[in-house]
C-alpha cells in the first residue's frame, strides 16, 4: 500500500517533532556537562559486524535483524543498536591513541524486526552512552547517574533502577555449570526458548518471562553468588558510588540482558506507567567486546534508552515539556499591491535573525490574520496602503491588541532590539 507506512514503524509529526527536538536538546546538554562527545556512525553495517558483537545466540541475531544483500552482494544489516557500530568506529579510527577514556554519545534510528506493540517498534530510537577504556567502577557509576538525571529533569516519576553483575569470563564458566546442574533435572518442563538456552546460553534463561520457568528457578543460585573477587569488589564499589549520589536501586540478580557481550555490572531502568515494555534504559559493562571485534583489549561500559518509551512515559505521567516559540513576527499584505514590499520586509527580517511568517497563497487581509493565529506571533506588521508611500507600516503588538503607526526603519529596529 502506497499510503501506508511499513508496520512498527512511525511518522512523527511537527506537533511530535518540536518535543523530539526538546528532549535530544536535553540529552546533548547533559552530555555536554558530563563530557560525552557525539558520534554518528553508518546506519547499517557489515553484517558479521553484529553477529559477532551483539552475539549469535541472541534474539536480536537469530530472528530480529533486517539483513540483506546490497547490488555488490555483500551482506548487510541495518543497526539493531549501536553499541558494536560505536567500537567499530573506535577500532577503525584509532580513538584509543587520544587520552582516554573516550566518552561517546548517539542518538538515532535502530532496527529490529520485533512483533510490534506498545513501546516495541521495528524502527525505533535510542539514544546511548559507551565510555572507552575506563575500567574503574566510577565509570558505570557515571553513565547510571547520566541516565538517571535525565529522567529526574523531565520530571518522570516511580522509575525503577535494577542492576546486577554477570561476572567475568573467569568466574561465569562455573557459575553456567551451577545453573545448568540446578536446571537439568527438570530441563524438560522448561519452555522451548529455554530449553534452547539451557546449551547455548544458559543465564538467559535467568529473565524467563514464563511462570512455569519461573518457578522452576525458585532457589537457583545467582551470579552474585559465583562473582571472583575481582568482580565482587568492582559491583560492591558501584553500589557505593550510587550511594553516594542517592541515587536509589534494587539488586535484581535475576537481570542478564539479552545482549551477549556484558561482562561485570548490567542495568535497566523500568516504569510501570508504560505497560509490558517497561524497560526504558539498558546497559552494562563489556569488557572484552573491544577485542573481539579486533581491537586491543579495552573496556567498555554503555547504555542505551529508548525514545519512543520516553514519549510514552511522559504520556502516561501526563507531563507537558516547554511550549514551543511561536514565531516572532507575522507580516501581512494588506493587498496584492503591498505584496512584494511585505515579502521584502520579512526576508529582511530573517536576515536579522527575527523569525517572520508571511502568507504565500494570496489571501486577503482577513484570511491572513486568521492564518497568522497558527504562528502564535507576538507582532503582527501590517504593509501596505498610504503607510506604503509614507514609509510607515502597522505594527501590532497581539498581547495588547495595540497598534500603531511607525516608520518601516524603526519598526525593523524595534523588533531586532526585541528578538534578535
Ligand atoms: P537494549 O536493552 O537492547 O540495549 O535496548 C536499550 C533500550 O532501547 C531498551 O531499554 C528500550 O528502551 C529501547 N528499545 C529496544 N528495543 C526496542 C524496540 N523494538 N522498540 C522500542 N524501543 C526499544 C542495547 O541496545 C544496548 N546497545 C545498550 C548498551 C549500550 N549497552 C552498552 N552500551
Amino acid at each position: 500500500m502506497l499510503t501506508k507506512r511499513p508496520r512498527g514503524t512511525n511518522d512523527f509529526l511537527p506537533e511530535d517533532t518540536g518535543k523530539w527536538q526538546y528532549v535530544e536538546a536535553l540529552l546533548r546538554e547533559l552530555c555536554h556537562e558530563f563530557g560525552y562527545e557525539e558520534i554518528r556512525t553508518p546506519i547499517f553495517e557489515e553484517t558479521e559486524l553484529f553477529l559477532r558483537g551483539v552475539g549469535d545466540t541472541t534474539d536480536i541475531v537469530q530472528k530480529e535483524m533486517y539483513t540483506f544483500e546490497d547490488a555488490g552482494g555483500r551482506s548487510v544489516t541495518l543497526r539493531p543498536e549501536n553499541t558494536a557500530s560505536a567500537v567499530r568506529a573506535y577500532v577503525e579510527n584509532k580513538l584509543a591513541a587520544r587520552p582516554q577514556p573516550t566518552k561517546l554519545y548517539y542518538i538515532g534510528p535502530m532496527f529490529r524486526y520485533e512483533r510490534p506493540q506498545a513501546g516495541r517498534f521495528r524502527q525505533f530510537h535510542q539514544f546511548g552512552v559507551e565510555c572507552f577504556g575506563a575500567a574503574s567502577p566510577a565509570a558505570d557509576a557515571e553513565i547510571i547517574a547520566l541516565a538517571w538525571e535525565f529522567y529526574q529533569r523531565l520530571g518522570l516519576k516511580g522509575l525503577e533502577l535494577n542492576i546486577n553483575s554477570v561476572g567475568c569470563p573467569e568466574c561465569r564458566p562455573a557459575y553456567r555449570q551451577a545453573l545448568q546442574d540446578f536446571l537439568r533435572p527438570n530441563l524438560d518442563k522448561l519452555c522451548d526458548s529455554c530449553r534452547e538456552r539451557f546449551e547455548k546460553n544458559p543465564l538467559r534463561i535467568l529473565d524467563c518471562k514464563n511462570p512455569e520457568c519461573q518457578r522452576y528457578l525458585a532457589g537457583a543460585p545467582t551470579t552474585l553468588d559465583a562473582l571472583c573477587d575481582d568482580c565482587r569488589k568492582h559491583f560492591a564499589a558501584v553500589c557505593r558510588y550510587l550511594d553516594a549520589i542517592n541515587i536509589p536501586y534494587k539488586i535484581n540478580t535475576r537481570l542478564v540482558r539479552g545482549l551477549d557481550y556484558y561482562t561485570n555490572t548490567a542495568f535497566e531502568i523500568l516504569l510501570d506507567d508504560i505497560g509490558a515494555q517497561s524497560a526504558v534504559c539498558g546497559g552494562g559493562r563489556y569488557n572484552r567486546l573491544v577485542e573481539e571485534l579486533g581491537g586491543k583489549p579495552t573496556p567498555g561500559v554503555g547504555f542505551a534508552l529508548g525514545m519512543e518509551r520516553v514519549f510514552n512515559a511522559l504520556a502516561a505521567q501526563q507531563i507537558e515539556l516547554p511550549a514551543e516559540r511561536g514565531v516572532d513576527v507575522f507580516v501581512a499584505a494588506l493587498d496584492n499591491g503591498a505584496a512584494a514590499e511585505a515579502f521584502r520586509l520579512a526576508t529582511e527580517l530573517r536576515r536579522r535573525g527575527i523569525a517572520a511568517a508571511q502568507d504565500v497563497m494570496g489571501r486577503s487581509l482577513k484570511a491572513q490574520f486568521k492564518y497568522a493565529d497558527k504562528f502564535a506571533a507576538a507582532y503582527t506588521l501590517i504593509v501596505g496602503g498610504e503607510e506604503l508611500s509614507r514609509g510607515t507600516v502597522q505594527l501590532r503588538d497581539m498581547a495588547a491588541g495595540e497598534q500603531r503607526e511607525i516608520p518601516l526603519a524603526e519598526a525593523v529596529a524595534y523588533l531586532a532590539a526585541k528578538f534578535a
